[in-house]
């Protein structure tokens, strides 16, 4: 059945778990320095390949399923596997998200955040905040006995609630030896449904929010992802595992990220 198919940790298990997300945590606080206008998207993944090797870790992206660089870089209307290239170029007012997953001790640690370039526009920092919230809501209905459905409804309410839409084709997953594990957490749902969470479970949460239709369509190099009606798309993620009690955030961050950070004063 499906569900046997879902590996349930051991404290031994997450421990090691542990040291992949913080990497993968510490990775993305360190590149995101590197969000600022003029800045091309193959020196960030430059860095964040240079950084995950010097700890002695893997990129995960690399050669996933033929990808071809070391993490995702996706900017504005694209929501996701955006690929690192010496020709895209940050430019001041874009929102850009940097997804990176590393792999240690053979455990994955998966997080990626939604950054500012230079001077964000009002649009842009009601969709990037409404999608920060996103992911904290979701994350704070899991539990032991809650549903995958919970975090999907908690989710949808509140963005489509904003006005946005939230994306279908896209989920989080399972993770633990394997970067995409057998689970998959819809960003949308309806509560009371779905797969019932268990202690031990280890899984991201990574919404995309898009500005106006959830619609996407992939570009020619087979990977990136961008919005149909080319209206911006935020996302953010983090690797966490069921506990007693609630979850632990497996990617937490040790300060607040450089040029992620929510505006003084600004109200959902
Ligand atoms: N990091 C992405 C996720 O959150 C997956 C990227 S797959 C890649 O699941 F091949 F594009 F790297
Ligand atoms: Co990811
Ligand atoms: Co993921």
């Amino acid at each position: 059945m499906f569900d046997s198919k879902i590996i349930i940790k051991s404290r031994e298990d997450i421990a090691a778990m542990r040291k992949a997300c913080r990497l993968a945590a510490q990775t993305l606080e360190e590149a995101a320095k590197l969000v600022k206008p003029g800045e091309n998207t193959l020196a960030i993944d430059t860095f964040v390949h240079d950084y995950t090797i010097k700890h002695h870790a893997i990129p995960a992206p690399l050669h996933y399923h033929g990808y071809p660089k070391s993490c995702c870089i996706s900017i504005n209307e694209v929501v996701c596997h955006g690929i690192p290239s010496k020709s895209t170029i940050l430019k001041d007012g874009d929102i850009v998200n940097i997804d990176i997953t590393s792999i240690l001790d053979g455990w994955h640690g998966d997080v990626s955040a939604t950054f500012y370039v230079g001077k964000p526009s009002k649009e842009a920092i009601n969709l990037v905040e409404t999608t920060r919230k996103c992911l904290e809501i979701g994350i704070a209905e899991v539990r032991p006995d809650a549903r995958l459905g919970d975090i999907g409804a908690a989710i949808q309410e509140f963005a489509e609630g904003r006005g946005f839409s939230v994306v279908r084709d896209y989920v989080g997953h399972g993770i633990g030896r394997e970067f995409h594990e057998n689970l998959q957490v819809a960003h949308y749902g309806r509560r009371g449904h779905g797969l019932r969470l268990r202690e031990g479970m280890t899984f991201t949460i990574e919404p995309m929010i898009n500005a106006g239709d959830w619609r996407l369509r992939i570009l020619d190099d087979d990977w990136t992802a961008v919005t149909l009606d080319k209206k911006w798309s935020a996302q953010f993620e983090h690797t966490l595992v069921v506990t007693e009690n609630g979850c632990e955030v497996l990617t937490a961050f040790s300060a607040p990220l450089a040029n992620s950070v929510t505006p003084a004063g600004f109200k959902l």
